[in-house]
């Protein structure tokens, strides 16, 4: 083990380097240079400016970055790189080998470093795409001039697995310490571990070969480290056929497989607040010595939100080490530039809110009930549908806004260190997945009211009248009071596969399902909201008093048809997507010839709480809500899936068999319910990872 030590950790130099600069570091990663010298110079200053945007209040919009600060400064990638590596100066990780299994050593971050950054992201694909093309795709849903085939790549997607092996002894001693002096029973299954981290990732290897630039992240367990005086220093735990060196200097042979990057928990764990509130360091202290450790994955997950912008993709899958991807899947499986990211969902399994708490908190639904119940407060009731249990897109963008949005909420969730644990009043864990794509889902159907509202009708008067309310009837279809739609006949899904191809891309429908993964888009925000989920409303019927006839104030009109009347909300937006048969171009203000550019003091978002009087309006409102409803575009979407939870030996030998038979199952999971002969089933279950996924990882030692 020591010689093994030796060769894994042998400092470049005389310096070790952070796994950060190792990204940069010349010498070892010419590879991996050239993909950072040409692609994320950006990021490269990222790690030294950060230029987000301006600080955000709750009650006001947030601005986008100053425009020079926004473009990639593609002329001089060499000299960045000089930069970083001069500027950057972490503490080296220092491995630790305890009783023969190797950790990855660092520092716990300062109180100080534990506060949230409060500033909300543009997403950085969108940010090379001009406000003259952006405006033509959102208003006719056509990719054509003046956007250019060169425009937009293939999504970079990284890959994030949170994993920890439950069996690590000193994980397994933290974690019964833990239980004894709270005297609370988990259930050890959620803990087992059978290996399927490595086998996960040689089916990503193979599954995600054409994806470019991808990283994949490893967020793993903790503990304290026993042997020192020094408090702040942790061990992470590390999959013991990994090879770490290969992890921590980030340059395998970038042709077979990406490079690893492992981040712990503790290293993650960021405090939110109330939109608006100021926090210190001293309620980071306090904070900290609540939730730490965390043996609750729903709690490392309420974190993914703070994965660093440097270092991480806007677009990231999340995997559980227990799910699998069985097929090759294009990114569009999961993301476009055009089309948003693709959430796989089950409209049969709806969750409705429930601030009781008096669902099991030792599954989900105490955390499903709790965040539909804080979605419901922010955008109106309704039911909403359940996440599939398997490979989930999401944009790290956005879920830093959701935390900053329900950010007491956030900070609330490790309050359970385990599972469920903490059951108090308006303290239970969140959903970070559910609420996470719910909450885009919802600012989607938002920004679609307020620009047909706010910024249509209300205009920089910001007053409707009752001639105002006439016309916006007569744009609905409205004769006298009723209004009665039939059949839209709208283009949007024959369009995907022409704009996909126009635009470069790759579509996500497999020509053949046996090779490839087949996706299917079943909705696409392009077509408004779905109150159903998966298809446009078959007819639209409202009565006059959805609009009302009343003078009133564009924002109370927008308020009104957000939350409490959310029923009106969705007719007018069903009404407006059947009167046109392609984009949103029915929603948008007119252009005007005298709007100013969007600039730094223009917000990107509207406000995070929305407040009761309206906040100014940005200058150019039609460019706005077009940035606007781009930012939140999603699909909804389907592959063929399987899920397994294993019951029993025979069960599950009958389920792997299926599985083979299976030619067009693109994803699978395997959930462990095993109540007695586990043993057996791990060695049915491991012969079948070896024979379907036989080839090492170049990191695998
Ligand atoms: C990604 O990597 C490829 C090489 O594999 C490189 O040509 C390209 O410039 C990189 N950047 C982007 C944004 O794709
Ligand atoms: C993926 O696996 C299949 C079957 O094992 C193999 O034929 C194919 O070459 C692999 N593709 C990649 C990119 O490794
Ligand atoms: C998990 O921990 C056990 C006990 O230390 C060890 O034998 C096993 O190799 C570990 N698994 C992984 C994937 O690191």
């Amino acid at each position: 083990m020591a010689t093994r030590s030796l060769y894994l950790y042998k400092p470049l130099g005389g310096k070790q380097p952070s796994w950060r600069d190792l990204l940069y570091n010349p010498i070892r990663c010419t590879a991996i240079l050239l993909i950072v010298a040409l692609s994320l110079t950006s990021i490269g200053f990222l790690t030294i400016q950060r230029p987000w945007g301006s600080e955000l209040s709750p009650n006001t919009f947030s601005s986008v970055p100053e425009q020079s600060e926004l473009e990639f400064d593609v002329e001089q990638p060499e000299e960045h790189e000089v930069e970083v590596e001069a500027e950057i100066d972490e503490p080296a990780p220092e491995p630790d080998i305890i009783d023969g299994t190797v950790y990855h050593s660092f520092f716990a971050p300062s109180a100080d470093e534990t506060l949230a950054d409060q500033t909300v992201r543009p997403i950085r694909a969108h940010r090379s795409l001009s406000d003259e093309c952006l405006d033509k795709w959102v208003s006719t849903g056509r990719w054509q001039d003046p956007c250019r085939h060169s425009m937009v790549h293939e999504s970079q997607i990284d890959l994030v697995y949170v994993w920890v092996n439950g069996s690590d002894p000193l994980h397994q001693k933290a974690r019964q310490g833990l239980l004894m002096a709270t005297k609370y029973k988990t259930k050890e299954a959620r803990f087992r571990e059978h290996d399927e981290l490595r086998y996960s990732l040689r089916a990503a290897r193979n599954a995600t070969a054409t994806w470019p630039n991808s990283t994949w992240h490893l967020v793993t367990a903790d503990v304290a480290a026993p042997t020192t005086s020094d408090s702040d220093r942790r061990l992470g735990l590390v999959p013991q056929w990994l090879d770490i060196e290969c992890a921590f200097y980030g340059c395998p042979d970038p042709e077979t497989q990406p490079p690893i990057r492992l981040q712990h928990d503790t290293q993650l764990f960021r405090l939110t607040g109330r939109p608006g509130a100021t926090l210190d360091a001293g309620d980071a202290t306090d904070w900290l010595s609540k939730i730490l450790p965390s043996f609750n994955s729903h709690a490392v997950e309420s974190q993914l939100p703070h994965l660093d912008p440097a270092i991480v993709s806007d677009t990231i899958v999340a995997f559980n080490d227990d799910q699998f991807m069985l097929l090759p899947l294009p990114p569009s499986a999961f993301h476009t530039t055009l089309y948003g990211p693709v959430f796989r969902m089950d409209p049969n399994l709806l969750v409705g809110g429930d601030s009781s708490g008096k669902a099991d908190g030792g599954g989900e639904w105490r955390s499903l009930g709790w965040s539909a119940h804080l979605l419901n407060q922010r955008f109106g009731t309704r039911k909403r549908p359940y996440m599939h249990h398997n490979a989930r897109a999401l944009s790290v963008p956005l879920m830093h806004e959701v935390s900053l949005a329900f950010g007491e909420y956030f900070a609330a969730t490790p309050l359970s260190q385990f599972r469920g644990s903490h059951k108090v009043a308006n303290e239970y864990e969140v959903n970070t997945i559910f609420i996470s794509t719910h909450y885009v889902i919802e600012r989607h159907r938002e920004a679609l009211l307020w620009s047909w509202i706010v910024a249509k009708w209300g205009g920089h008067a910001g007053t409707l009248d009752r001639d105002q309310k006439k016309k916006m009837w007569e744009e609905l279809g409205g004769n006298g009071d009723t209004l009665r739609l039939e059949q839209a006949e709208r283009r949007t899904f024959e369009d995907v596969e022409v704009n996909l191809l126009m635009a470069g891309l790759q579509p996500p429908r497999a020509v053949d399902s046996q090779k490839q993964g087949d996706t299917t888009y079943s909705w696409v925000s392009m077509d408004g909201y779905s109150a159903s989920f998966h298809s446009l409303a078959k007819r639209v019927e409202m009565r006059r008093d959805c609009i009302g006839e009343s003078p009133e104030q564009a924002w109370d009109m927008f308020r009104r048809v957000l939350t409490s009347d959310t029923g009106c909300g969705d007719n007018i937006i069903a009404a407006l997507i059947h009167n046109d048969q392609a984009g949103l171009d029915v929603f948008l203000p007119a252009p005007s010839p005298e709007s100013p550019r969007l600039s730094s003091s223009d917000p990107i978002i509207l406000p995070l709480e929305l407040p009761a009087d309206a906040p100014p309006l940005p200058r150019n409102l039609r460019a706005f809500a077009v940035r606007l409803l781009m930012r939140y575009a999603y699909v909804l979407g389907d592959s063929p899936t399987i899920f397994m939870g294993m019951k029993s030996v025979r069960q599950t030998e009958r389920m792997l068999t299926s599985t083979d038979q299976n030619k067009e199952a693109a994803l699978l999971c395997i959930n462990d319910d095993l109540e007695y002969n586990a043993k057996q089933a791990e060695a049915v279950l491991k012969k079948w990872f070896q024979q379907r996924w036989p080839q090492k990882l170049s990191c695998e030692l």
